[in-house]
């Protein structure tokens, strides 16, 4: 008899998807209570499911026992396929390992010297146009400013300048995305145009790939090396047959990095602006930080190792309201975590949420409190208990791009602008594909 988890079994066929749906972070919060670090999940028929809570099973999975546990055909990255088809994030295998050493180098640290550059100036362009007193959406503002960066670093291109069509559109793909992967049918209404969610999530793709097939195809009429990813991924070439990537394959991993490489960082900034306005004190420390180091002078890549309260910040910020909230799995052969057996072909779940409140590991885990992660209180914290970027080979591509971007960011509004967000205002989390504040967070701003 195998040794089975505890499991919660749903009252009706799709209790779960819809509770996961109407609230997924709460959701996983009570069946831990419930039933502890390991939950196995009864939706009907053979289909199992696993979550799991604790830095020791996160490490097995995504790290010790890694080839078990592909991305594919987890639900999630199915139903993500019309957007980003077989890119780096939702690959497996050779085909995985392939794009990822194609696209490495994008990312190393002479290359993010020069992309610090364009991050100052497109955020000083922003605050060009911020006035006195003005109130406004600080995520929206941020996700501008991210997916233009996003653009210009990796493919040259100004992703802004259709007037926020590609924004709207990313935004509408991500809805429909979240409403099939908690559909119990999602899997098969994905493939099926008719279906009213699909109609939108195609229509959306097909937004954005218009613009991407313009760039590719400019591109492609002047093939120079112009040094970035995208000339990286145009100009490989297969070791063994020496074919290059088809228009489809760029596409995809161009596709990929927008999607990823935007959103997530643009929620890191809004999030630790909204925590630094709750923390007066904490606020006052990143200011006397900034005015010790810098004072107006801006902020470069070397800069980076003296922010190490900015760091801190950046990195409670996360713990408290990861962007990527959780992560998927799908696990291939049978496997036995914490004495449990685990089934062959079933679906994982990693709460990092949970992981980054997880009481064993974070005491007092509701509160802000950058100090958690000066080198001193981080020397004996378990390594997993804190996977903002994920860990094992799968790890975030972009980490050191992410960091960056959100200390030059943070650093250069500060320096010119004070930040408030309305007294009293308490965002609602939305646990889209990642982590937001339902509608925003208002602030208004004011010269310093
Ligand atoms: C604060 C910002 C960011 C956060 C929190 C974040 C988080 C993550 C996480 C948790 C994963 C692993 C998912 C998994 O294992 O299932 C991941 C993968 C990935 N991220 Fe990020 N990310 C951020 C920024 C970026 C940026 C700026 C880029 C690109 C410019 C990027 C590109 C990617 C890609 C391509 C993958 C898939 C990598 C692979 O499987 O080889 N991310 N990210």
């Amino acid at each position: 008899m195998p040794n089975q988890p505890p499991t919660a079994i749903a009252e009706k066929p799709a209790g779960f998807l819809r509770a996961f749906r109407d609230d997924t972070i709460g959701t996983f919060g009570e069946i831990q209570r419930k039933y502890g670090d390991i939950v196995r999940m009864r939706f009907f028929g053979p289909l199992h499911s696993y979550v799991f809570y604790h830095p020791d099973h996160f490490k097995h999975i995504l790290v010790d026992n890694n080839k078990n546990y592909s991305k594919m055909p987890a639900p999630s990255f199915v139903v993500m396929q019309p957007l980003v088809g077989k890119g780096l994030l939702t690959s497996d295998g050779d085909f995985w390992l392939r794009q990822r050493r194609l696209a490495q180098p994008a990312f190393h640290r002479k290359r993010l010297a020069d992309f610090g550059r364009i991050m100052t100036s497109a955020t000083t362009n922003m605050l060009d146009s911020w006035q006195p007193n003005q109130s406004f959406d600080i995520q929206a503002a941020m996700n501008l400013l991210t997916l233009e960066i996003v653009g210009k670093t990796l493919f040259g291109i100004d992703l802004v300048q259709d007037g926020g069509k590609i924004y709207d559109a990313v935004d509408l793909a991500g809805e429909s995305i979240v409403k099939l992967s908690t559909n119990p049918l999602g899997m098969l209404a994905v493939r099926v145009p008719f279906v009213p969610t699909t109609r939108k999530l195609n229509e959306a793709v097909s937004v954005i790939d218009q613009v991407i097939d313009r760039i590719i195809a400019e591109r492609r009429a002047d093939p120079t090396d112009h040094g970035d990813l995208l000339s990286m991924f145009m100009l490989a070439e297969d070791e063994e047959t020496g074919e290059r990537m088809n228009d489809r394959q760029l596409r995809d991993e161009v596709q990929t990095m927008v999607l990823a490489g935007h959103e997530t960082t643009a929620l890191l900034l809004t999030w630790a602006f909204y925590l630094l306005a709750q923390h007066p004190d904490e606020y006052k420390c990143v200011l006397a930080e900034i005015d010790a180091e810098l004072g107006s002078r801006t902020v470069t890549l070397d800069d980076l190792p003296n922010l190490t309260y900015i760091d801190q910040v950046l990195n409670e910020t996360m713990r408290l309201y990861p962007p990527a909230y959780t992560m998927a799995r799908y696990c291939n052969e049978p496997d036995v975590i914490a004495g449990y057996d685990i089934a062959g072909k079933s679906v994982i779940s990693l709460s990092t949420y949970h992981l980054h409140r997880h009481p064993d590991f974070w005491p007092n885990a509701e509160q802000f409190d950058p100090e958690r992660f000066s080198a001193e209180n981080s020397k004996s914290r378990h390594r997993f208990a804190f996977l903002p970027f994920g860990a094992g080979p799968r790890q975030c591509i972009g980490n050191r791009f992410a960091m960056m971007e959100a200390v030059l960011i943070l650093v250069t509004v500060l320096q010119r602008f004070k930040l408030q967000v309305a007294a009293g205002y308490v965002p609602e989390l939305e646990p889209q594909i990642t982590l937001r504040p339902k509608n925003g967070i208002p602030v208004s701003v004011t010269p310093r």
